[in-house]
């Protein structure tokens, strides 16, 4: 071989494997007999393993058969051009997990015969980034949904659950008050289930100025008070002080409270222990809100966020109570963790950062 020859071979070779896409060049056979350096991490290769395999190693196994008669097509008529134009094409690495790809053929003509160049992009983060934007788009849409509905439910549900309080207090007749005070209990949720979704679909730019947890934390427990004394839960406060303040919106801490607590009332239909402590970690504030309920297994924990997600019977649970604390904390620059065991319990961990300028009630904003 001439030394120009050897050093443009020795040129395309290093520009091959330098290259951003996986490329793999199989033979008539399909049998890999060149690898580059982005298709052995694509696939989590050594190049000794895979060199002279079947490309079929690096297809997941729904789809081999397929791939072998388009191949046995292609290589009878072969023209360049990408695969799976109808289908969502697949890798599938040594770990065993699959990823998804855009694959290119070109047919090349080699000494050994003919074979196969496939340049293989692994589009994994696009689709990603494609799902989550339909996600946006769907809750954009909702919003504007939300918005309507509040206002031409709202009003009506308002005369309705004022109607049915007045001849509620009027009436001596206890079938007529029994009847009545389901017609309240109801309105009640579907005001309820508005307001989620709205508070949920709104996300204000939140008011923020100095405030105090712990403070927050009891206002939101004497919602429950009632609640709480007819049943078989203990609370446990532990608040440790003086705590700097939060910088922090009221009324979205204590939406994100209510929703914490209604939940872990929710996991103990039987009674059971609430713990609410609050501690300083660094610069943050550190709420742990803790239940002795039911907890939840793997999948149920991965999704509890997710909007619309509930594990509660049809019209008893809108699954956003989280989504919408997941979103208030967020926006507080704060974060929410979760621990569940089953059968054990649940602790929700919320980390606010603290307002280190100022003190409560004197903050120049307040
Ligand atoms: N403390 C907890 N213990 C056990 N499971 C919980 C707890 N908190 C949340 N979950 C689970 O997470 C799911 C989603 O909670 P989320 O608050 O988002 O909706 P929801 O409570 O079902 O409905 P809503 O809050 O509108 O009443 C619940 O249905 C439940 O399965
Ligand atoms: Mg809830």
């Amino acid at each position: 071989m001439s030394q120009e020859l050897h050093d443009s071979e020795e040129q395309f070779r290093l520009i091959v494997e330098a290259a951003p896409n996986g490329m793999l060049l199989t033979d008539a056979n399909g049998k890999i007999v060149m690898a580059n350096a982005s298709a052995l991490r694509q696939f989590g290769y050594e190049r000794d393993e895979l060199l002279g395999q079947s490309v079929e190693v690096l297809i997941p196994g729904s789809a081999r058969s397929d791939h072998r008669q388009h191949h046995a097509g292609f290589m009878q008529a072969p023209e360049a051009r990408s695969m799976g134009a109808r289908r969502e094409l697949f890798g599938l690495r040594k770990d065993g997990s699959e990823f998804a790809v855009e694959i290119g053929l070109t047919p090349i003509q080699t000494a050994k015969g003919r074979g196969v160049v496939a340049s293989i992009v692994d589009i994994s983060e696009r689709k990603h980034l494609e799902a989550q934007l339909r996600q946006a788009e769907r809750l954009a849409e909702l919003g504007t949904l939300a918005s309507g509905m509040a206002h031409e439910i709202g009003t009506p549900m308002n005369v309705i659950l004022g109607r049915a309080e007045y001849l509620l207090h009027r009436t001596a007749d206890e079938g007529m008050k029994k009847g009545l005070t389901t017609i309240v209990t109801q309105v009640e949720r579907i005001t309820k289930v508005m307001n989620q979704l709205l508070a949920f679909a709104r996300r204000r730019t939140p008011e923020r100025r100095a405030a105090d947890l712990g403070a927050i934390v009891e206002d939101s427990l004497e919602m429950f008070q009632e609640r709480i004394a007819h049943s078989r839960i203990e609370v446990d406060k532990m608040f440790a002080s003086p705590l700097p303040p939060v910088r922090a919106d009221r009324d979205q801490l204590m939406q994100v409270l209510i929703n914490l607590v209604m939940n872990s009332l929710h996991a103990m239909p039987e009674g059971g222990r609430l713990s609410l402590s609050l501690a300083r970690e660094g610069n943050y504030a550190r709420l742990d809100v803790a239940d002795t309920g039911h907890g939840m297994p793997e999948e149920i924990r991965s999704k509890v966020f997710d909007p619309f997600f509930t594990t509660k019977e049809f019209g008893k649970g809108t699954g956003l109570g989280l989504t919408v604390v997941k979103g208030i904390i967020e926006e507080h620059g704060g974060t929410i963790t979760l621990e569940s065991v089953v059968e054990k319990g649940t602790t929700f961990t919320i980390r606010l950062p603290l307002d280190l300028t100022g003190t409560v009630g004197t903050s120049s904003s307040s």
